[in-house]
């Protein structure tokens, strides 16, 4: 069964401009290569301009999980990444609809954005069914990879925590495959992960997958 073309089939408009600057960025990926110090750091202070505790969503489509985290918890900042941006002008429609103060979105690379994120500025991170790309040449573009990993177990702060769901058990092996080379991300018991994740909040491709009879495989690793 083929995975869809939900983001690409979004019936919606760009975010008028004073809704677009207050919850939308778009970053160049060239430019982020070529001159990150023109950007700011992935902190609450470098977009929130305070010091809140912060969550990143990476592949954050129509933040989904992002919108409900943010309205749950008005005290904690929330940024979320993604590489395409109608679902993103959506996101911003529902951030705006919902008058949230606390939730940012970027247009970007997440390969690329990993890198601006503070040392231990985040309290937790997810990277929630990220597209399998499954042809050969779309190997280098995939997001569960050494990279993109060290890079959020640099930013996470220690107690913080990384969650993972796919419905890919080639996807999700090769996750386990590689924490051996982290060891600063240690999987937790089952009976520790956070049960609003994936319980009380899912998202269109949750729902989706789960619908579908594909399995929900996750992990929830502890940056220690
Ligand atoms: C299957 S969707 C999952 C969306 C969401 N995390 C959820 O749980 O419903 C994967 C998303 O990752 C985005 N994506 C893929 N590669 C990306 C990259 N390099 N940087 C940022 N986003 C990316 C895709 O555009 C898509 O919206």
């Amino acid at each position: 069964m083929g995975r869809g073309r939900y983001p690409a089939r979004l019936n919606v408009t760009p975010p008028a401009p004073d809704l677009a600057a207050r919850y939308l960025q778009v970053w160049s990926g060239r430019e982020l290569y070529t001159s990150p110090e023109q950007f700011p750091l992935i902190s609450s202070p470098g977009l929130f301009g305070n010091d809140h505790p912060l969550e990143l969503d990476v592949g954050c489509a129509t933040g989904d999980l992002l919108l409900a985290l943010a309205v749950q918890h008005p005290e904690v900042n929330y940024v979320g990444l993604e590489i395409v941006a109608k679902p993103l002008w959506r996101a911003v429609e529902r951030a705006a609809a919902a008058q949230l103060s606390n939730l940012r979105f970027l247009q970007v690379d997440a390969r690329l954005a990993c890198r601006q994120i503070g040392d231990g500025a985040l309290r937790a991170a997810y990277i929630h069914f990220p597209a399998p790309l499954l042809r050969n040449r779309q190997r280098n573009q995939i997001l569960i990879a050494p990279p993109l990993l060290a890079q959020i177990a640099r930013g996470l702060a220690l107690g913080g925590t990384l969650s993972v769901m796919s419905d890919q058990p080639a996807l999700y092996a090769q996750l386990l495959s590689l924490l051996p080379a982290l060891p600063e991300l240690r999987p937790l018991p089952t009976e520790a992960w956070s049960v609003t994740i994936s319980d009380l909040i899912k998202s269109h491709y949750h729902r989706r997958w789960e619908e579908r009879g594909r399995p929900i495989l996750r992990v929830e690793l502890l940056r220690v």
